[in-house]
């Protein structure tokens, strides 16, 4: 293992196709050991642009722009950090041995369509997931539901994230409305959605999974302590770690997380998002990167969430050790505003072990994630106090 000198010719080249808050911290790793990066985004002066060697702006579901600067840029490690990306692209780099996708082309592909992950892990791999079809028309929804899934249920666009598109159906009444929104909220309207019955949980978490070479090369798989988070309109507002679970459920939920990060192979972090009840795990679904929920292990662990993906893509070992109880709330930009200001960040921090960070984002939205509040405590539940007391704290304004 071998890691040269940013700059010059023997450097160590990384890509991130994607710049935002999670690929920033991605790449602040990466930095620390001397990588060069370029970091890729569809704005300019995306979070991560900010912090990376080379900045470029593209878009990325483009496939003769993508190949452009992939060529032209010659990274070793090409780093998806969001969905939207043209994944032939990808399939072709590494087809060719141009560079190491991470953390494989079938991965990023798989996980971008919701029938491509699904299928996988309840066909392929039988792994326990919630009734579901897909559907192509408000009929083939009604069809699918008479047919057993029943209501409640939830309609999502195969490609789409952040709850962008989806809707909780109760009543017959809901398809139609239910349908027309999954193609205003997709990522491309390709019309395809999926059905998938509602699974009555007790809680769901993230179960950050990383799989990561060890000194005789083998593939080692480990497990951070499970993330807890709340969920409100399809985005994450709070998260903490270690989510109480009995021992079986995490057994369960471990073995889910195996299963499905080996059939996707590769090296890196995932975040392996579950739902459970009792000692019952359901899969729901995966991210092959670093998960925002799992934010909050930029102060529970030793090696965060962004640290152990820059080294397991590198080949480097890991440590999935937990060092507190933490908990992240979200701080939002209330507003929609460019180049906006933030106040109170000084009573925030006087907060006892908290930190926030502000992801330098051009332009604030109302619903746009523009920061977060972690905090470390005892108990869990004194941090998710405080996280959430510092979140408030911070006021975006003009
Ligand atoms: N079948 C289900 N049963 C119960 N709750 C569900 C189901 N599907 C989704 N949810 C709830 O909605 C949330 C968002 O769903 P999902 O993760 O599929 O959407 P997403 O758009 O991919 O969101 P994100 O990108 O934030 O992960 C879940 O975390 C869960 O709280
Ligand atoms: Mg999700």
């Amino acid at each position: 293992m071998k890691l040269g000198t940013p700059l010059t010719a023997s450097a160590t080249k990384v890509m991130l196709l994607g710049a935002g808050e999670l690929g920033k911290e991605v790449i602040i790793a990466l930095q620390r050991y001397g990588v060069e990066v370029t970091a890729v985004d569809r704005y300019e002066n995306a979070p991560g642009h900010q912090v990376a060697h080379k900045a470029i702006t593209i878009d990325m579901s483009n496939p003769v722009e993508l190949l452009r600067v992939i060529k032209e840029e010659q990274p070793h490690y090409i780093v998806p950090e969001i969905e939207a990306i043209a994944t032939e692209v990808l399939a072709e780099i590494e087809d060719q041995a141009l560079a190491t996708v991470i953390p494989t082309a079938k991965a990023v592909r798989l996980t971008m369509n919701r029938e491509g992950i699904r299928t996988l892990a309840a066909e392929d791999l039988s792994l326990p997931t919630s009734a579901y079809a897909f559907a192509s028309s408000a009929a083939e929804i009604r069809a699918a539901i008479e047919d057993g899934i029943g209501f409640p249920c939830f309609v999502k666009p195969v490609m789409s994230s952040s709850g962008k598109g989806q809707s909780l159906l109760k009543t017959e009444e809901d398809i139609d409305l239910a349908w027309r929104y999954s193609q205003e909220g997709g990522r491309v309207a390709d019309g395809r959605v999926i059905v998938e019955g509602m699974v009555n949980f007790d809680y769901e978490i993230t179960l950050l999974t990383v799989r990561s070479k060890s000194l005789d090369g083998s593939i080692q798989t480990s497990y951070c302590a499970p993330i807890g988070h709340k969920q409100k309109d399809g985005d994450y507002i709070e998260s903490w770690q270690p989510q109480p679970m009995s021992e079986l459920a995490l057994k369960n939920a471990q073995k889910i997380a195996c299963d499905i990060t080996e059939a996707l192979g590769g090296q890196g972090l995932f975040g392996v998002e579950l739902f459970v009840k009792g000692d019952d795990v359901w899969f729901s679904e995966v991210s092959p990167r670093p998960h925002d929920t799992g934010l909050v292990t930029l102060v529970s662990q030793s090696q965060n969430e962004f640290e152990l993906h820059a080294r397991a893509l590198l080949g480097l070992p890991t440590d999935t050790k937990m060092l507190s109880p933490a908990a992240s709330a979200v701080i939002y930009g209330g507003m929609d505003a460019k180049g906006i200001s933030f106040e109170g960040l000084d009573r925030a921090l006087n907060i006892p072990q908290t930190e926030v960070r502000l992801f330098g984002k051009p332009e604030s939205f109302e619903k746009r994630r523009m920061g977060v509040a972690v905090s470390t405590a005892e108990q869990v539940d004194m941090a998710r106090a405080r996280a959430l007391d510092a979140a408030e704290k911070v006021k975006p304004c003009t």
